[in-house]
Order: structure tokens, then sequence, then C-alpha cells
């Protein structure tokens, strides 16, 4: 193939990635009188491989129960989107990582343009290029952006058609409901008329829900734990990962998991110019994690603005992915 009609991917960073503005973030959160520290901050390089390794685990059914929606409903869902968004459209991946969950729709949807969003353009670069080889015509866009604050791209990035939205993994549960709200408020303006397909966690039985956020092997507990180095990494803090233990509940009346750190014993944790006690008990809030039933999510999805809301789900009703538009 002359090398004349092989595309070559764009990339966009929307926000400066700042270090300091990162650590400032963390040391506020420890120095709460309930200290917390939001789940961005377990994504360093060995988290996100935790988390990769998180998804085969044996307990955590959310991804592997997603891909078993797709793998049977995967032509109703692409004919559904095709009819909100016509042919060839511009897909819209949120939090893409390595793509490899679009990449799997493209057979169906055969989109004509695609935009990677996840919160740094670097992560993308390697996967689109990838995807590069295997869709030469693909118009593919990389995009680093935190859009936990705010979800909007500008025009000359998504161009001025409808678009699929795409955000799987129920990453979706990371969000308190009204920031839900917003967040699917601001995925309907960028679907520009298109159609929103977004993964979600339901509600179920509290040993199911725990034990997929505290599994036998304990790699929940290295992806919580890894937190802290994480921290001592980015703060210069000398926090000792040995006096940490790992807790994962289900809240039924907040409908969600909470992630904590716990001390194991009273201890003094310290950085540059700040230092800080814990008591023995004392606790971290790293995570939530919101739990829906499909007819909430519904209703949610209709108040954040969509006319017609439908949704595919597994046999045991563990997950579900819904499609939104209008
Ligand atoms: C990436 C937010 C969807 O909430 O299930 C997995 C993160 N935390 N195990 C989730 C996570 C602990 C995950 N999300």
């Amino acid at each position: 193939m002359p090398t004349s009609t092989i595309r070559t991917p764009r990339f966009f960073q929307l926000h400066r990635i700042d270090d300091a503005a990162l650590a400032d973030e963390a040391a506020a959160g420890l120095l709460q009188p309930a200290a917390q520290v939001p789940p961005k901050f377990f994504y360093d390089a060995l988290g996100s491989r935790l988390f990769d390794a998180i998804t085969e685990l044996a307990e955590y059914y959310p991804t592997r129960t997603e891909a078993a929606i797709f793998a049977a409903h995967g032509a109703a869902i692409a004919a559904s989107a095709l009819r909100s968004v016509g042919p060839a459209p511009l897909m819209i991946d949120l939090g893409a990582a390595d793509c490899a969950k679009a990449a799997r729709l493209f057979p169906l949807l055969q989109p004509g343009r695609y935009v990677a969003v996840d919160i740094s353009v670097e992560f993308l670069r390697q996967a689109m290029g990838c995807l590069q080889r295997e869709h030469p015509q693909m118009d593919l866009t990389g995009v680093g952006l935190d859009f936990s604050a705010r979800l909007q791209l500008a025009e000359e990035i998504t161009g001025p058609g409808a678009a699929l939205v795409f955000y799987p993994g129920s990453s979706i549960g990371n969000f308190a409901p009204a920031d839900a709200l917003r967040l699917l408020r601001e995925a309907r303006a960028l679907s520009h008329g298109g159609a929103l397909l977004i993964g979600v966690d339901t509600i179920k039985d509290a040993g199911t829900l725990e034990a997929a956020y505290d599994d036998a092997l304990g790699v929940t507990a290295a992806f919580n734990l890894n937190l802290l180095m994480h921290l001592n990494r980015l703060l210069g803090a000398d926090f000792d990962v040995r006096q940490w233990q790992h807790v994962a509940r289900f809240d039924a009346a907040a409908s969600r998991i909470e992630m904590h750190l716990e001390a194991r014993q009273d201890l003094l944790v310290s950085w540059p110019g700040r230092q800080r006690r814990f008591a023995a008990g004392e606790r971290i809030h790293t995570e939530n994690s919101y739990k829906w039933t499909p007819q909430g999510f519904g209703e949610l999805l209709r108040h954040a603005g969509f006319g017609q809301v439908g949704h595919w789900t597994d046999e045991r009703g563990w997950f579900a992915v819904f499609m939104a538009s209008g």
C-alpha cells in the first residue's frame, strides 16, 4: 500500500499534568479530619497493571460480565447505535486506556472516526499507533483530558456531527449520584444528538460485591495499598505500607462499595513541611464504587435529558449496558 493512503493519529493534551498540584490535592485530603484520597491516585504505572490483574480475578465479575453482554448482544447494540448516529460514525471513548474495548466494537460499528480520551495522552500513543496499523483508513485522535471535573471537547477535535459516546467498565460508579448526573448531561451534550453507550454495575448481594473488592489473592488489597507507595513518591511521604490494611465494605444505604486503608496501630506520617497522626483503626477513604438498579440508572439517564433509554444485561443481572439517545 502506498504510504500516502496510511493516516497517522493526531494527539492533543488538554491540561498540563502538574505533579505539584496533584501533590497538593493528595496532601489536602490526608489532612482532612476524615482523611480521603481520590481514586485517581491508584493509577501510577504499577497501579494500572494491578487494575488489569484485578479484571482477571475470579471474584471481579464486572469486566468479564460486560464483555459477555457485548459478545451476546453486540449486533443489536451496534444496530441501535447506528440508528442514532448514522453510518461510519464518530466514536468518542472515555477512559480509553488501551482502546481494546472500543476496538472489539469496530467490526460491528465501522466507525469513520475514533477519538480516545484518557487522563494522559502518553497512555494512548502506543495503543493508537497499533490501532492505526489495523485500521489504516480510520481517522484516529488521542486526547489527554481529566474529565472527572468537566467533560467538554472543542469542535476542532470532534467535528460538528452526531457521536457515539462510549463509557464502559462501570467507571461511572466512582461518581456520587449528583456528579454522575452532571457527567451524563455533559456526555449528552458531547454526543450532539447521537447516543451514549455506558456500562453500569448493578446492586447484588453484599457477599458477591465485597468478594469482588476483597479477593482471596489480595490483588485488590495490593492495588489499594499501592496508593500509599504512590503518595510516598509524589509527596515525599514516609508511609510504611506494612502498617496499613485494606478494607472493602458494601454500604447498602448509600448503594456503594467503599474502600479504605486502615491503620493497624497508632502511627505518624510525615512529608516535607507536614505530618499527620493516625490512631489504630483510623482510615483513609480511597474509593467509592456506586452500584445501581437498572431502573434507577435508567431514571438517571432520563433526568440527564435522554429521551430514549434501553439496556442489555446478563442472565444473572449482574451488569447492565445502557444505550441512551434523544
Ligand atoms: C475502574 C472504577 C470501575 O469500581 O470496580 C476495582 C475500580 N477498584 N477494584 C471499580 C476498582 C477496586 C473499578 N472502576
